[in-house]
């Protein structure tokens, strides 16, 4: 996407990371039975693990000096520092802070990721997207655009 504003040209950047960590399903909310039935083998007491696929696009204007809209090196050094650090070989239940409270199921993996980037400081977040499998991707994008593809878990 391009678009004139003021001589400048706004471009969106797309990156992808790649993370491994593992997970339980289990609402407090609900009782031993229904989080079975609901989360199927997901809700197994000793957990599972996903490689996730983050895709996070950001915006801005292009840079006359650089070229650029921001530098790769700093949005790796802040995807590193907010998500890969904290998730990376971790129990997203037992050590983020997050899903403490939280199930950490790939759409409020894909919103908590995006609140930890809203705050990346060379360009505007556009969206994040998270692939849990090959079948199964969430996607936020701020305040109402949510959306989810669900083939198979
Ligand atoms: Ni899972």
């Amino acid at each position: 996407m391009t678009a004139a504003r003021g001589g400048e040209l706004k471009i969106e950047l797309g990156r992808r990371y790649r993370f491994a960590a593992a997970h339980r399903l289990h609402s407090a909310q609900m009782s031993d039975a229904e989080n079975a039935r609901i989360y199927g083998k997901c809700n197994n007491a000793y957990g599972h693990g996903h490689n996730y696929v983050v895709e996070v696009s950001v915006s801005g204007d292009v840079d006359p000096a650089t070229g650029m809209i921001a530098n790769l090196a700093d949005l790796d050094q802040f995807v590193q520092r907010e998500v890969i650090e904290p998730f990376d070989h971790r129990s997203l239940n037992e050590e983020v802070d997050a899903f403490r409270a939280e199930v950490p199921t790939t759409e409020n993996l894909c919103l908590e990721i995006y609140r930890r980037l809203k705050a990346f400081p060379k360009a505007k977040l556009e969206r994040v997207r998270v692939e849990e499998t090959s079948n199964n991707s969430f996607e936020y994008a701020g305040e109402e655009a949510i959306s989810g593809s669900d083939v198979a878990r």
